[in-house]
């Protein structure tokens, strides 16, 4: 099986950017914890990061194509509260994700507490730093090989 992790703008930035919001690990150090995660399960990592929303819309478009993406995690960052272009990519393609957010989004700003995904999401992992991204993988693995919704 294969899972696509889609990372929207600025979390490139990871390490340097608001280190006491976001944490200190880089987004390379977080994909190489998912890989050794995945290599452990069996699965395959399809990684990805863009600063654009289309591009965003078109890797999710995208995944309708690789025949074996059995899921995504899905952080998209501040489009999470904005983008209806993203949410209708996400209802097209009907690929199972699950929503990752490092910090937690609901005890923020109230702009942050809004998300225009989380409704068609499997669930959200949010607050745990890179590990929500771990954690998130785990839950996801469990929910696509055991056909649960
Ligand atoms: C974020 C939370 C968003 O509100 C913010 O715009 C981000 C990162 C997170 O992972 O905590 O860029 O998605």
């Amino acid at each position: 099986m294969r899972i696509a992790v889609l990372n929207g703008p600025n979390l490139n930035l990871l390490g340097v950017r608001e280190p006491e919001l976001y944490g200190s690990e880089s987004l390379e150090d977080i994909e190489a914890s998912v890989r050794a995660k995945a290599e452990l399960r069996g699965v395959e990592v399809l990684w990805y990061q863009t600063n654009h929303e289309g591009e965003f819309v078109d890797l999710v478009q995208g995944l309708r194509g690789k025949g074996q993406v059995g899921g995504a995690l899905v952080n998209a960052a501040g489009f999470t509260h904005t983008s209806i272009a993203i949410r209708d990519a996400l209802l097209a393609v009907q690929v199972p994700f699950v929503e990752v957010h490092l910090s937690n989004i609901f005890a923020r700003e109230p702009e942050r507490r809004v998300s225009v995904l989380a409704d068609i999401a499997v669930g959200i992992v949010a607050g745990f730093g890179g590990q929500s991204y771990l954690l998130a993988f785990d839950a996801l693995i469990d929910h696509v090989t055991s056909g649960d919704r």
